[in-house]
């Protein structure tokens, strides 16, 4: 296995816990453990006499409950919990994949959804998400001409890490219907869905289609990363059982702790939810008169969900060395697109944070005194 350097999270650990003003993260704000268990009487009592024992190797069943609740489709025999998304995808892509199989990838991707694959001897082709005058969009066409004999698997991401594009429920259908004719296995990697606010249904991916799994987590929407609790929910008992057996050798069982107040935050997820879509519409509306203002430096490609967006800078010069600059001058941390191996001067902006409205003043600050 010969996997390159991770660039997004080499570029977070290297500036995430030192730069004060963060304005690019993924995950929305999150909270104490005092301010969960704060959400029902009696549950810092039972946090308390948690077993501090090994838990079920599939995850405790309460968990896999409360997750299976979520889909249409699903049981609890159905759900494996993960030590966050992370894990899951890692396993996956081992027991799914071996050298010389063709894997298709929406592009741009968070990297570990075709990297590991590619570290795997896979032939690994990007679907693109194009920029048009609207914004992000898809080309099918583009999808059905990738296709090729050997095609195992179609990994999608929606909403999607960075540009907050989203499948429309009749994408997604369509999608279904595509997979199913050429018999290709779908990776959907839902870890920002229930933060989609337009109104419509977005089904998670597997009550669509039986030869699929979906990926949920508690890091994004529920802003708790620091429980590493992800899943997969899959009708595929082959896949499923797979992924059992590889578990077994990278972290066994998730954290005891850690799953009883991921069933608690699913208990309140509505409130949860409600507080996090509120705080990102309310920095997309702030954000509005920013971009306005500087019409001439960016492209405000709006997020259709999700907490993240792909801007663009329209003066070139390097992104990387926009946003170091950045850092360096005003302590405000956005994410450069190189990271995501794309051409031009994009950078994700996170709106999902409480201190995005002062983030984006240091920002502004910075762009007065300096361009
Ligand atoms: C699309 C996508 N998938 C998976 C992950 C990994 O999530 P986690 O940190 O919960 O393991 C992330 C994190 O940023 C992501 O954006």
């Amino acid at each position: 296995m010969n996997l390159r350097t991770f660039q997004l999270e080499d570029y977070y650990d290297k500036h995430e816990f030192s730069t004060p003003y963060l304005l690019s993260q993924s995950d929305c704000e999150s909270m104490t453990i005092r301010e969960l268990l704060s959400f029902e009487p009696g549950a810092e009592e039972a946090f308390l006499e948690t077993w501090l024992g090994y838990t079920e190797v599939k995850g405790d069943v309460r968990l896999r409950e409360k997750a299976a609740a979520l889909y249409k489709t699903c049981q609890s025999e159905e759900i494996l919990i993960h030590a966050g998304a992370e894990e899951a995808v890692f396993n996956f892509m081992q027991i799914f994949l071996q050298t010389g199989d063709h894997m298709i990838y929406l592009s741009p991707a968070y990297q570990s959804l075709y990297e590991v694959a590619a570290s795997r001897g896979c032939e690994v082709s990007p679907w693109k998400l194009c920029q048009s005058e609207e914004g992000w969009s898809c080309n099918f066409d583009d999808l059905v001409g990738l296709i090729k004999q050997n095609t195992k698997l179609l990994v999608i991401n929606t909403p999607h890490n960075p540009t907050g594009y989203s499948f429309t429920e009749e994408e997604l259908k369509r999608i279904a219907v595509l997979a199913r004719e050429h018999n290709i296995f779908v990776f959907c990697d839902q870890v920002y869905k229930d933060l989609e606010w337009d109104g419509e249904e977005h089904s998670w991916f597997c009550d669509l289609y039986e030869n699929s799994l979906s990926l949920g987590v508690m890091s994004k929407a529920y802003g708790l990363p620091g429980l590493r609790i992800g899943w997969i929910a899959t009708h595929n008992k082959e896949v499923y059982e797979s992924m059992v057996k590889y578990k077994y050798y990278t972290t066994i069982c998730s954290s005891a702790p850690s799953e009883f107040l991921s069933v608690l935050a699913l208990k309140h997820r509505d409130r949860i939810l409600k507080r996090n879509i509120s705080l990102i519409k309310d920095n997309i509306e702030y954000a509005e008169n920013f971009f306005e203002k500087y019409s001439d430096l960016f492209i405000n490609n709006k997020p259709q969900a999700g907490p993240i967006a792909f801007h663009k800078l329209k003066i070139t010069g390097g992104i990387t060395g926009f946003c170091e600059k950045l850092i360096e001058k005003k302590g405000v941390l956005l994410l450069p697109g190189d990271v995501y191996e794309v051409d031009g001067d994009y950078f994700r902006m996170g709106y999902g944070r409480k201190n995005f409205k002062k983030a984006l003043i240091k920002l502004d600050e910075y762009l007065a005194e300096n361009i």
